[in-house]
């Protein structure tokens, strides 16, 4: 796992922005895997910025998002993929043919997640997944618990996310406590994974997953075992961290030999 500890959330923005611009420059055509939460959305703008630039295009591109409330159909403005509409896919040039969400309104939601598995493989896979972190340690929304080889299923939400996603909620609203969300399984297959976390109420979470045993009271630790994960937090959400001061000399000394060999 590659820690990467940044001063504030706009440079853990600016850091994870990057690298998708990377990939994009480096194929065209990649299958992106994104995420909602109010996290990512600095990330997203800057990706816009840069569309509009022209440093990029997501014209060849195609994106799986990660979850989905489960009730709501895309047009309902609480879904995902209104969410994803709204904050990032609306402001590029992307074909909104090629974005994809799981179906909240599946008549079948337990066949809806194997179609959903079915659609990312014919795709070809993920290139590079972004996720947020909940406070529990769950990514997507795989709560604790969950299968570490899960695959896209139906998943219920703990009261505490139900708590921590209200805010997105009128009182009067009605909030999903039902999901469909890639598995962790799912998360795994991504080439590439790029989690981002910011903010004290992240610490425990971010500790967990680093520094915790591999453990489903932890979801995101399954990334201790994935080849390619970059952990970019900034140094509220990194404060629990035992070993804070190595993993940044990591950093460090992972960045005198790129300078060396001129990358
Ligand atoms: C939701 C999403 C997750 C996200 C999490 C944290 O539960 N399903 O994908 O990571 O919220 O959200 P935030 O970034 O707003 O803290």
């Amino acid at each position: 796992m590659k820690i990467v500890i940044l001063e504030n959330a706009d440079a853990v923005a600016a850091y994870g922005a990057e690298i998708f611009k990377r990939q994009l420059a480096d194929k065209n055509d990649s299958v992106l895997g994104l995420a909602t939460g109010s996290t990512p959305l600095a990330l997203y703008r800057k990706l816009i910025d840069a569309n509009k630039q022209k440093q990029i295009s997501f014209s060849k591109a195609s994106t799986f998002n990660l979850d989905e409330y489960l009730g709501l159909d895309g047009n309902h403005p609480q879904s995902y993929r209104h969410f994803m509409n709204e904050q990032l896919f609306d402001h590029i040039d992307i074909k909104l043919d090629n974005t994809h969400t799981p179906n909240g309104a599946a008549e079948n939601p337990l066949q809806a997640g194997d179609e959903y598995e079915q659609l990312i493989k014919s795709g070809g896979g993920i290139d590079i997944q972004l996720l947020g972190i909940g406070r529990n340690g769950h990514v997507g929304f795989n709560e604790p618990s969950s299968c570490l080889s899960s695959r896209t299923r139906v998943k219920t939400l703990t009261q505490a996310t139900i708590e921590d996603n209200a805010r997105f909620f009128s009182a009067d609203e009605y909030q999903p406590h039902l999901s469909i969300t890639m598995g962790i399984g799912t998360i795994m297959e991504a080439r590439q994974v790029v989690l981002l976390a910011t903010g004290e109420s992240k610490a425990d979470a971010i500790k967990a997953t680093v520094e915790g045993p591999l453990s489903a009271s932890c979801p995101a630790s399954a990334l201790q075992m994935h080849l390619s994960t970059t952990l970019i937090i900034d140094e509220s959400a990194a404060s629990k961290l035992a070993d804070k001061a190595f993993y940044k000399h990591i950093e460090r000394e992972n960045q005198i030999l790129l300078e060396r060999l001129g990358m």
